[in-house]
């Protein structure tokens, strides 16, 4: 039977859905079976040996309510290891913020679960699918527009994944 990871994602407006999707795709390479869900529709942990939880940042703070999906699964999250990703500008515009403070409250909402790895990819941001209120903040805040997420490094980053939650292949010394 292949190992199952959860792909839990939160997205205000699609962006980190395809992120979401291209890291289940990096993980079924290697015979994994991926799955992806809207972080609200997980009914539960218990099919699953592995989960990766994505959302992105606006204004500062988590979109989704990472912790509230901690509290509702917290009986099955301790059973399985746990990697998050968040996504967003600050990775490609500093002025948006630290990327290392909103890991930090990536971690806190992930409380009492320990990451095997967070990290933070960078967004899009497509001014045609903003409110008006979204459009005139990253306009007053210059903020650049477009789509800057490195599907290379949402691949590296992902591949690495297996082996970190102790699912990877067994290595052919210990195959015996
Ligand atoms: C109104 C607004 C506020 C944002 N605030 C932040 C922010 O504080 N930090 C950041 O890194 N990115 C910020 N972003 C960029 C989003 O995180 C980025 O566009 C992300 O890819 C959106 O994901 P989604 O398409 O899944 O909703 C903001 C974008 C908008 C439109």
């Amino acid at each position: 039977m292949p190992s199952r990871i959860l792909v839990a994602y939160a997205s205000k407006r699609g962006s980190t859905t395809e992120v979401a999707a291209a890291v289940a795709r990096e993980l079924e390479r290697p015979g994994i079976a991926a799955e992806v869900i809207g972080i609200d529709s997980v009914l539960s942990l218990e099919p699953y040996d592995g989960l990766v939880i994505g959302a992105p940042v606006y204004t500062g703070k988590l979109f989704g309510d990472v912790a509230s999906f901690v509290r509702r699964h917290i009986n099955e999250i301790g059973r399985i290891p746990v990697a998050a990703f968040l996504t967003g500008i600050a990775p490609v515009y500093p002025k948006a913020g630290d990327p290392m403070q909103v890991i930090g409250l990536m971690t806190t909402a992930l409380q009492p679960v320990t990451p095997v790895a967070v990290t933070m990819f960078a967004g899009k941001l497509d001014p045609s699918n903003q409110s008006f209120a979204e459009r005139s903040l990253t306009k007053l805040l210059k903020v650049p527009v477009g789509d800057f997420r490195d599907w290379n490094a949402i691949a590296a980053w992902s591949r690495q994944l297996p082996d970190l939650m102790g699912l990877g292949e067994p290595k052919a010394a210990d195959r015996k």
